[in-house]
């Protein structure tokens, strides 16, 4: 493991969720998805940046064809909380009119911005669109966003690692845990 790795993870207080336990999952939800598309094509839209690790890795663990396409868009909200009301940074290069999209996320929270790009993109026409997300926070269920396919549910707490940033950096550790109190303070 190299230096930079290292120093990462030293910042992190607790392990939530392992690299092993990440792949696992990452293969059930495959398999569940394999089943489910059986007879249809598949378009995976991923949502820049936190859903990198999820889209690379869901995507080697499905076996069959899979095209893949990405948005970026940031939500106006204050501090680490979103508000709904969401900015698209770039759209889809492709026209999603008839076809099976699943969106791919990191995490839901209150759902708010799944909520927003379900039905920007349910307006455009396709066949089916459906949600992934590795990560499930509690609040989530008040909302009406229904997420098909959920890696681990997790605690109301802030998490980093796998795509999952705090102030653009910790992205890149293989795990998922919480931030040491000192990363704050600083
Ligand atoms: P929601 O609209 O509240 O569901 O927020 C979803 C977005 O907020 C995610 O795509 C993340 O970008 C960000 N987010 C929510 N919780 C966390 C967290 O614990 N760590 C890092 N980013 C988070």
């Amino acid at each position: 493991m190299d230096h930079a790795h290292v120093a990462a993870d030293l910042d992190l207080d607790q392990t939530l969720i392992s690299e092993e336990q990440i792949h696992a999952r990452l293969d059930d939800l495959a398999g569940s998805i394999e089943a489910d598309y059986k007879e249809h094509d598949l378009l995976l839209v991923g949502v820049l940046k936190g859903a990198v690790m999820v889209m690379a890795d869901l995507a080697r663990a499905l076996n069959r064809h899979v095209e893949m396409d990405w948005m970026a868009i940031s939500s106006y909200g204050s501090g680490t909380k979103s508000s709904g009301v969401v900015r698209i940074l770039k759209d889809l290069d492709t026209d999603i009119a008839g076809r099976h999209v699943l969106i791919v996320e990191d995490v839901v929270d209150t759902g708010l911005t799944l909520s927003w790009l379900t039905a920007n993109l349910k307006s455009r026409g396709p066949a089916s669109v459906e949600i992934a997300a590795l990560l499930r926070k509690p609040e989530a269920a008040h909302m009406q966003v229904a997420v098909k396919y959920v890696g681990f549910e997790i605690p109301d707490a802030f998490v980093v690692g796998y795509g999952l940033d705090y102030d653009e950096r910790y992205r890149n550790l293989r795990s998922i845990g919480t931030l040491a109190p000192h990363v704050y303070s600083q």
